[in-house]
């Protein structure tokens, strides 16, 4: 297929990869010549790379190399069966960009955005052919996450999104389907890792390295959620949960915390910036988590709890199917185990107990069983 992908930053020159490997043709185009000219470098030496591993030939590697095209303007891009746009997260130059594209590519050229928090109807809306616009949302490296979420708008013709699953399949990328809500799947079922965890921290319960070792130790998770959040950096999980919070019309469930907003605004923006939730400068003591492990065992299970219901929850309001909600944290964002497949190990009753008993305590809309939880109990059933 003939691929143009706008926007040539962090996602738009991993997804070129992506589809390059994948035997298309790419066109890669960006407004900046000096950040289409770092993409065609920072290709090169990932491909040199990939040689020098034994992962390619040199001779295929300069073939995939071949296939993508950096281009300057988007008159190049007039006859690409597919646009994915992955420039900056501002709808109004999103809404111009594919005004601009429209006037250039052919009736049946399908437009996708990459976006992580915009609605693809309010993308779709700028367009006059709105029924062929559809996000494909790639998780970061695209290169290596293997999960792609596809999100037909309103707007979106029957049938394309099906179309897009098979064209994500062919890229070697395991495609998961979800409706146009905010966050999608990961970006929504994951918030109460690090939501509740910040939470748990607040209230005194325990540090950031007890609650992570609770996290990794007892719940499997590659990362806790404090050194996980340190590594994706403030700047960018703090703005991910205020956008959901909004989005949801300020449902209390998604409500941002004042201690990350304060990390954010002092620019401790974790590792990258050598401040976070921890301490990375050198010389800089580690903490020590504290060694209870009936403590592990109660942050694990509020943590785990609040995950489990929110996939439930999702699943009650049909954001995307029972299996694509697994795939979506385990391929997304590395979940030992697919939340709902958790659910049922570890019994529908444990879980809405713990919210109950959240609930009962705090008062708070936040701790509310999903529906779906309550339903599954009553009829002593399973998800699978
Ligand atoms: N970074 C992530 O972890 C991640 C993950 C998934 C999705 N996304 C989404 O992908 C998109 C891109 O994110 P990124 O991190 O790659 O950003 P980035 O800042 O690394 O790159 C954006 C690129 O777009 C270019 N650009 C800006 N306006 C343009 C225009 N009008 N026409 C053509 N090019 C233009 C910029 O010059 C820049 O090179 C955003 O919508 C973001 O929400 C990001």
């Amino acid at each position: 297929m003939k691929i143009a992908i706008i926007g040539s930053g962090a996602m738009g020159s991993g997804i070129a990869q992506v589809l390059a490997v994948a035997d298309n043709e790419v066109y890669l185009y960006d407004t900046q010549a000096t950040a289409l000219e770092r993409a065609k470098e920072s290709l090169r030496s990932t491909f040199e790379k990939l040689v020098a591993k034994g992962k390619l030939e040199k001779e295929q590697a300069n073939n995939i190399f071949d296939n993508i095209h950096f281009v300057a303007t988007i008159d190049a891009l007039s006859d690409c069966a597919l646009v994915i746009e992955a420039i900056v997260e501002d709808l109004a130059i999103k809404q111009q960009v594919f005004q601009n594209l429209e006037a250039v590519v052919s009736s049946n050229c399908v437009l996708a955005s990459n976006t992580s928090s915009l609605s693809i109807a309010s993308i779709a809306s700028a367009c006059k052919r709105p029924e062929r616009v559809i996000g494909i949302h790639f998780f970061n490296p695209a290169p290596l996450m293997a999960l792609v979420e596809i999100i037909p708008a309103v707007q979106t013709r029957s049938g394309l999104a099906e179309e897009v699953k098979t064209w994500a399949t062919s890229w070697g990328k395991l495609p998961v389907i979800t409706k146009d809500t905010p966050g999608f799947i990961v970006n929504r079922v994951a918030r109460p890792f690090y939501s509740e965890a910040i939470r748990i921290l607040e209230e005194g319960i325990a540090d950031c390295a007890t609650i992570d070792k609770a996290m990794t130790e007892v719940g499997g998770f590659k990362m806790g959620p404090f050194t996980l959040m340190d590594f994706i950096g403030h700047d960018v999980n703090y703005r991910v949960t205020e956008s959901v919070f909004q989005s949801f019309f300020y449902d209390p469930r998604f409500k941002p915390s004042f201690t990350q907003k304060r990390l954010f605004e002092a620019g401790y923006y974790g590792k990258k910036s050598g401040r976070g939730f921890y301490d990375y400068s050198e010389g800089a003591t580690m903490q020590q988590a504290k060694e209870d492990t009936e403590l592990y065992e109660i942050i694990y299970a509020r943590i785990l709890a609040m995950l489990i219901n929110e996939a439930a929850d999702a699943l009650f309001l049909n954001i995307a199917t029972k299996e694509d909600l697994d795939i979506a944290m385990t391929k997304g964002v590395n979940y030992p185990k697919g939340l709902l497949s958790w659910g049922d190990e570890w019994g529908w009753k444990n879980v809405m107990e713990m919210m109950d008993s959240m609930y009962d305590y705090y008062h708070e809309d936040r701790y509310r069983c999903s529906p779906l939880i309550r339903n599954l109990v009553l009829g002593k059933k399973s998800v699978y």
